[in-house]
């Protein structure tokens, strides 16, 4: 740990798992950064962390941009001087229910855009800000649609099995140098892109939705950040390259 207080960024954090990340991190003594495109939103989570103590701060940004990405970490920099832990969490779950043949450019481009080029664009900009703070973790989102198929979610699914295989170069190009990158492959987190998908309240597909996972139930963002803080903390400092599921045991089966 280092004399000055640790500092996290997270994309977007207006919202669901980056919103509990925040949470989490600020109650670990991290001073934050939260990101999103919905300014909004950003405020009020600065706001939040701020009213229990913790030190925040809101950087608008499209994190499909290359640019923004590099906005982001140089605003970080002014801001607190160092960069000790990233979260790349900012997704979007794109059309739904569009069969292959049924697929379109548009959702092809913009799913890509955010939860893939998302994360490349935003390490290429964290691991120099990390190196020169002596090293520090990398998080990114995956999700269970990292590793199985799901009907109807073509784009979805490409973008979180390539997270995953960048997560994996991005940890062999830095495990000599005290950087440590893994990602945590949720299964369904209720938070707004839940609700997009099965409604809010209790409905057939949200019961379909929590019969997927042995445990009979969907899972919580406070649960999901707990392992994000896990893989930032000393207790994971052998582990790299690794790709956590938080999914109530969906993958088991
Ligand atoms: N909720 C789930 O069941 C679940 C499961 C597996 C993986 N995930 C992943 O977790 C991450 C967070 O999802 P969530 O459920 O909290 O969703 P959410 O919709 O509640 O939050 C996503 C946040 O990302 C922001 N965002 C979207 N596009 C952006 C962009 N271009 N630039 C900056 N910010 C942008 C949104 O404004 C929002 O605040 C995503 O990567 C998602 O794919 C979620």
């Amino acid at each position: 740990m280092p004399l000055l207080k640790p500092v996290v960024l997270i994309t977007g954090a207006a919202s669901g798992i980056g919103h509990a990340t925040a949470l989490a991190f600020a109650h670990a003594g991290y001073r934050v950064v939260i990101t999103d495109i919905n300014e909004n939103n950003g405020l009020k989570v600065v706001k939040e962390i701020v009213s229990l103590g913790s030190e925040a701060i809101f950087v608008q940004a499209d994190h499909s941009k290359e640019i923004d990405n590099a906005r982001v970490v140089d605003t970080t920099l002014k801001a607190f001087g160092r960069l000790d832990a990233a979260v790349n969490n900012a997704g979007v779950e794109g059309s739904p229910d569009l069969k292959i043949e049924q697929q379109t450019e548009a959702n092809f481009r913009h799913t890509l855009s955010v939860n893939l080029g998302g994360v490349l664009w935003a390490m290429k900009y964290e691991i120099p800000a990390l190196l020169k703070s002596g090293g520090g973790c990398i998080v990114n989102l995956s999700s269970v649609a990292g590793s199985i198929g799901m009907e109807g979610m073509a784009a979805y699914v490409a973008s979180k099995h390539a997270v995953e295989g960048l997560t994996k170069v991005a940890a062999l190009e830095n495990a000599k140098r005290g950087i440590r990158v893994n990602a945590v492959a949720p299964g369904a987190i209720q938070t707004d892109m839940i609700d997009r998908f099965v409604g809010k309240g209790e409905s057939k597909g949200r019961s379909d939705l929590a019969a997927l996972h042995p445990m009979d139930r969907i899972g919580r963002a406070d649960e999901v950040a707990q392992a994000i803080l896990f893989l930032c903390s000393p207790a994971s400092s052998f582990i790299t390259g690794h790709i956590l599921p938080v999914d109530g045991g969906w993958l088991a089966k």
